[in-house]
């Protein structure tokens, strides 16, 4: 079946607003009431169980979906995680353990690089679980096991709806394999309502795409933009910068706020738009004050908060704000990236660029 655009001027516009369906579809049959059910891993939960490290491995958006998940994987599990760019694996030959759990997150299933790294953790012993998006991809066909993340197909080049359902398939991995702990059953149980909330949420959050178009009319002439994060945000952080590069061809960095003062700090003046990110977690106030750092230093900032925190984020009142919906902590990341999405596509279509075929890019890079 062909797929359209239908009422949407770009296939990556049409995959923003589909997410409350994506995520719904994600979930469809594996959230119950006692815990999650994910067929294609039950085999090997107690093995996952018994590994000495997760490694997670992956490319692009998919790398950053996977960082998303590392805090609520070791949290849930209590199994120390690893991350690996899929080509930094491979150029230094990492060590892979066959005591290791390799967790390989591809959109497509054929990044060249996330493939020969298959390959090599295959070779090392390895148990190697997949979670992808194409049903009889390379990676699906070669993994042990894994998460089908049914997002549906996606179109543009720049991952979006594929990023929020790869977290999601995480996140009831986690709550899998973490399933045997009497201790974070509360904890669980807390994850799995914040994970069925998700796509009204996305619903909600979708809602602030005029304002996000406001916002990038305000940015369309800059020459940068920072985004700071930390904990479980460090990858909405990343992830939105990197939407802002490949799509609006605007340099963007995503940093570490806790890194800040180390060097990001020498550039901030009362011209570069730097957005932080600062919704409800144990490092809001931490975020507070990084806030209060960069207003001292005259930093332009817009805040990602949480709805009813705009004057604890900013007293003064010289920030522009978004305000988004509260979920579970570790579940914020898929909430907080959508504006960051809105964001970089309406500042690609003001800034006249090709939004689904971004210049140099290709949706699935088949070539090492
Ligand atoms: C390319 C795409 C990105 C994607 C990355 C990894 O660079 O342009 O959007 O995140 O490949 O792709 P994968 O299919 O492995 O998730």
């Amino acid at each position: 079946e062909q797929i359209k655009k239908g009422s949407y001027d770009h296939f990556m516009q049409k995959e923003i607003h589909e997410q409350p369906h994506s995520l719904t579809t994600t979930m469809r049959g594996r959230l119950k009431d006692s815990g999650v059910l994910l067929g294609g891993l039950k085999e090997y939960l107690k093995t996952i169980r018994r590994s000495r490290r997760v490694v997670f491995i992956g490319c692009g958006t998919s790398y950053n979906a996977a960082l998303a998940a590392r805090p609520f994987v070791e949290e849930l599990t209590g199994i120390p995680v690893a991350m690996e760019v899929a080509s930094d694996l491979l150029d230094r030959q990492g060590p892979i353990y066959r005591e290791d759990t390799a967790v390989f997150v591809s959109q497509s299933g054929e990044t060249a690089d996330t493939l020969f790294a298959l390959d090599y953790a295959l070779e090392n012993g390895a148990l190697c679980v997949g979670i992808t998006n194409t049903v009889g991809s390379t990676l699906s066909r070669k993994t042990h096991c894994g998460v089908h993340i049914n997002a549906g197909c996606e179109i543009g080049v720049a991952s979006t709806k594929a990023y929020t359902s790869q977290i999601v398939a995480m996140a009831m991995l986690a709550l899998a394999v973490g399933s045997d702990q009497i201790s974070t059953q509360a904890r669980r149980n807390v994850i799995i309502s914040g994970l069925s909330s998700l796509p009204s949420k996305a619903s909600e959050v979708l809602k602030l795409d005029a304002e996000m178009k406001e916002l990038a009319s305000s940015l369309i002439d800059s020459e940068s933009l920072l985004v700071f994060g930390r904990g479980y945000n460090y990858a909405t952080a990343l992830e939105g910068a990197l939407k802002v590069k490949e799509v609006a061809l605007m340099h963007s960095e995503g940093m570490l706020a806790g890194e800040m003062k180390h060097g990001p700090l020498a550039l901030v003046d009362e011209n570069l738009p730097i957005i932080v990110i600062a919704t409800r977690d144990a490092c809001f106030s931490k975020q507070q004050s990084v806030i209060q750092q960069l207003l001292s230093r005259k930093g332009r900032l817009i805040v990602m908060c949480s709805e009813g925190d705009t004057s604890a984020v900013c007293p003064s009142g010289s920030c522009r704000v978004i305000k988004v919906p509260e979920v579970a902590d570790c579940l914020q990341p898929v909430i907080n990236i959508i504006p960051l999405q809105l964001l970089a596509y309406h500042l690609t279509v003001l800034r006249g660029f090709d939004v689904d075929q971004p210049r140099n890019l290709a949706k699935s890079v088949t070539t090492q």
